[in-house]
């Protein structure tokens, strides 16, 4: 059996905002895939209500549930491919991608964080950028490495921090520049015009108000 179309899993821990905003556009066919599955691994994680509700396929798969980190990224791994996917999209998804993920998904899986980084890695990405007084932060789409945050950059969306921002204001611009940002980089991933080995030709840098 031949397959043309590319198939996605999105990987999520929370609500899953940037989720729908790549679900809709699998649907808009803005991207040229089909969205295979969402796993989140936090059994709370609203995004699975919201995912099935619209009627993607969605799984729990909950480390606590195997005995160490690897035999939860075997499982992990043999869920997505089982579910036949060529693309991996994390978002909002709190874990490090380790070894068994990384030999499988590397070059195949982007991420998206919100900084303009190298600035700005790990959690609370928004209150570091606050407390260091920046005047502008951002959002980065990156495929992944072994690092935190570190793998090479695709694109990246400025996003100034205004005089009297509060975390909640500076947070909502980051979420609207990722929704804007991320559904069209993954869309650029997946019809081959970016590539692991060549995502610089492709940067943009731009900025969102
Ligand atoms: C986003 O800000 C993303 O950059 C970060 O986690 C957040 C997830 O938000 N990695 P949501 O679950 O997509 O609403």
């Amino acid at each position: 059996m031949t397959r043309n179309r590319s198939r996605i899993a999105i990987l999520a821990s929370g609500t899953g905002s940037n989720a729908h905003a790549l679900a809709d556009a699998v649907d808009a066919g803005t991207i040229d895939a089909d969205l295979a599955l969402v796993v989140s691994d936090r059994p709370a994680a609203p995004v699975l209500a919201s995912m099935r509700a619209r009627g993607v396929p969605v799984q729990l798969v909950e480390p606590r549930q195997f005995a160490d980190r690897s035999a939860f990224e075997r499982h992990l791994v043999g869920v997505l491919d089982a579910a036949a996917v060529d693309w991996v999209v994390l978002a909002g998804y709190m874990r490090i991608c380790g070894p068994q993920f990384l030999a499988r998904f590397t070059g195949r899986t982007v991420n998206v964080h919100p900084s303009l980084l190298p600035e700005f890695p790990g959690l609370d990405a928004i209150g570091q950028a606050l407390a260091a007084g920046v005047s502008a932060t951002g959002v980065s789409v990156h495929f992944i490495d072994d690092g935190i945050d570190t793998g090479p950059l695709i694109a990246q969306v400025t996003v100034p921090i205004l005089p009297n921002d509060s975390r909640d204001s500076l947070a909502a611009r980051i979420q609207a520049a990722e929704h804007e940002l991320y559904p069209r980089v993954v869309a650029d991933v997946v019809a081959g015009r970016i590539t692991a080995a060549a995502p610089a030709p492709h940067s943009r840098m731009e900025v969102h108000s």
